[in-house]
């Protein structure tokens, strides 16, 4: 596995493969990986005959300086994982190797952006499609994976991919979950072993909320959930939404859509969870 700080570096080694009409898998990620990510790359290796990951604290992407601060590097460790996982390249560029100066760019991606994480986190997603648009220059991928953990995520990228006309195929691939049912994310490792234990309250109401969606309307099971999450005096629900998995707008009625998702964004102390629950 070779590991290449720079986009020039970057594009003699692909564009070598590219011509061996060799097809090129991206993961793009922030790291302090987990499994999570590990499926990620896991997809790609089995899609594709190159795999990429990247692993770039994108500081575009926090509104929360604090928050960029706090994220976890571990680049070693994210290193020998990527090895031990078939990738091939890792792309670590430095800031000033991405944003050579600031990113002026403005993307819209209208009531996609206006609810939920882009409610919550002004700018983040514009940040998001800063980077990703930038990666995705870099590497040109065949095809690019993300995790279903960040539902909105995902649906801004390929609101994106078709704005700009990128051809590249966005792979999304499920939630990975701890044993006890707390999805994977980066922001687990500044939880306490006893706020790791009371955080997985949050998958366990979304997987019953699976069973009481059958009895309950859309507004009662809203309450439900954020009854039950907050009824855990270290947690505190800043949001659950229940909206249509496509257009992301919140949902009155279980008619208006065949794909109801619930996503849920809760501070664990200071650490800040999102997940979510496709029901159908
Ligand atoms: O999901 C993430 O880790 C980041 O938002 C991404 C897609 C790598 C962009 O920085």
């Amino acid at each position: 596995m070779k590991i290449i700080h720079t986009i020039r570096e970057l594009q003699q080694f692909l564009g070598k493969a590219r011509g061996e009409l060799k097809t090129i898998g991206f993961v793009p990620t922030m790291g302090a990986l987990h499994r999570g990510h590990i499926s990620l790359v896991g997809q790609s290796v089995r899609d594709n005959d190159i795999t990429v990951a990247s692993i770039f604290v994108n500081p575009t992407q926090f509104n929360d300086p604090n928050d960029l601060l706090k994220y976890p590097r571990t680049l070693d460790a994210d290193v020998q994982l990527l090895e031990k996982n078939g990738c091939n390249y890792v792309f670590a560029p430095e800031v000033k190797e991405m944003y050579p100066e600031p990113d002026t760019r403005t993307f819209d991606f209208s009531d996609l952006e206006r609810v939920m994480e882009g409610a919550h986190r002004p700018g983040h997603f514009n940040g998001v499609a800063q980077i990703v648009s930038k990666l995705f220059d870099a590497v040109q991928p065949d095809r690019a994976y993300f995790g279903e953990k960040d539902f909105q995520q995902l649906a801004i990228i390929r609101a994106m991919v078709r704005q700009l006309k990128m051809g590249v195929e966005i792979v999304a691939c499920p939630i990975v979950r701890e044993p006890n049912g707390l999805a994977m994310s980066s922001r687990n490792t500044r939880l306490s072993e006893e706020q790791r234990e009371k955080a997985t309250l949050i998958s366990k109401v979304l997987y019953e909320s699976k069973n009481q969606k059958t009895t309950q309307t859309v507004d009662q099971l809203k309450q439900w959930i954020i009854n039950s999450i907050n009824g855990e005096p270290e947690l505190k629900v800043e949001y659950v939404d229940i909206v249509d998995g496509s257009s992301l707008q919140s949902i009155r009625s279980w008619d208006e859509t065949t794909y109801p998702v619930t996503c849920v964004a809760v501070f664990c102390g200071d650490v800040r969870l999102i997940d979510n629950m496709i029901y159908n």
